[in-house]
């Protein structure tokens, strides 16, 4: 079996995997019903949150373009804080529906400064929202939600984040953080493949969607409110995979929130310890490296390319290229959801073999 270490789809437990070949219920019926309902009590204890929480069938962009078209209009002015590939998309997609987008980019490998941010919130007082990714995939960084959130709300404008590769494996309490639509997608730390989204909403949220005007129908979180206080979802749901949701979402209580996050604090430190002892240096700024994904500088001849061919076909070892203009500068190694140090251990010792015969020269 493949080692698939990429940040998302990540790899599900046997368990989730066989929950998936059930065969299929009626949507409209009362066993889909207690699922539906017994899954977003779940979300909302793993979300920390006593709002809303709507289960969509979508990817985690899908997640995102919600949270904008409910809450916004266009026209509404929008900070966008990015520092990296999906945050740039999340600004994108306010972009696209009409909304004055306010770009508030920040060197990539780093994370957001919640100074900068408040000076941009004061230097524009008609914001609306603040957009901002928790943990930022493409460069392995996690910004420091609850800094920026005070800043956010001492300016008192709406937080939309997002928490697709975050959320139920970094501490995120959406309550306390005042996070006012949270997004999060089934194929990261779920242990689910993809097809959901789960999104949050807090009473500021729907107070924004009373008066919002972007179009949406796919996404209306008033449909998705209405049906889920009948057990149901609008649209016909990716029904396989809410089964593997329910499974996971008690395997990730069993162990308890507390050890979930613990054990991608482990798992992240010994990733960043391996890369490390090899001679390789991170690109993330080592005080915001992410404990979800570790992404790793190219340097000393190295070819990311050839490495992560090596890897696959000579290790069954299967890592994550570098994005956009990080292609061919920085490799990530995926650790979120189902994953233990043996798991990066196994990295490590592949690592070990193939990096020379990627060119790797190990500086002395
Ligand atoms: C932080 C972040 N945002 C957004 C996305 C996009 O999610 P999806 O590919 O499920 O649409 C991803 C997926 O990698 C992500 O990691």
């Amino acid at each position: 079996m493949e080692n698939l270490r990429i940040p998302g789809p990540t790899p599900c437990p046997s368990d989730v995997l066989q929950a998936m070949s059930r065969q299929m219920i009626n949507h409209r019926g009362p066993e889909f019903g207690e699922i539906l309902n017994d899954i977003t009590d779940k979300l909302k204890q793993l979300f920390q949150t006593k709002g809303d929480v709507f289960l969509l069938t979508g990817s985690g962009t899908g997640g995102l373009e919600a949270a904008i078209v409910n809450t916004l209009s266009p026209g509404d002015k929008v900070l966008s804080v990015t520092i990296g590939v999906f945050g740039e998309r999340f600004g994108t997609i306010a972009e696209e529906f009409g909304a004055e987008v306010i770009p508030l980019s920040f060197e990539w490998g780093k994370a957001a400064d919640a100074e900068t941010i408040r000076q941009a919130l004061h230097a524009e007082p008609g914001t609306k929202a603040v957009l901002v990714t928790h943990n930022e995939t493409s460069t392995g960084v996690t910004n420091d939600l609850a800094s920026i959130s005070s800043v956010v709300k001492e300016f008192d404008k709406l937080l939309l984040v997002d928490a697709i590769s975050s959320l139920g494996s970094i501490n995120l309490p959406v309550d306390d953080w005042h996070c006012d639509v949270t997004v999060t997608g089934s194929q990261k730390g779920w242990m689910v493949p993809p097809g959901l989204a789960m999104v949050s909403l807090s009473q500021e949220a729907w107070q924004a969607y009373s008066e919002a005007k972007m179009p949406r129908f796919y996404w209306d979180f008033t449909k998705a409110k209405s049906y889920l206080e009948k057990g149901q979802t609008p649209w016909t749901p990716a029904i396989s995979t809410v089964f593997a949701l329910s499974i996971s979402l008690e395997m990730i209580l069993r162990e308890g929130l507390a050890n979930v996050i613990a054990r991608h604090a482990r798992v992240a430190k010994a990733a960043q310890d391996g890369i490390k002892s090899l001679g390789l240096s991170l690109f993330a700024e080592e005080s915001h490296a992410s404990n979800t994904v570790t992404s790793v500088a190219a340097s000393d001849g190295l070819d990311t390319k050839k490495l992560l061919r090596i890897l696959r076909e000579e290790h069954q070892v299967v890592l994550g290229g570098g994005q956009q203009r990080l292609d061919g500068k920085i490799f990530r190694i995926g650790h979120l959801g189902w994953v233990t140090e043996d798991d990066i251990e196994a990295v490590i010792s592949a690592l070990k073999v193939a990096l020379p015969q990627a060119g790797f020269r190990r500086a002395s």
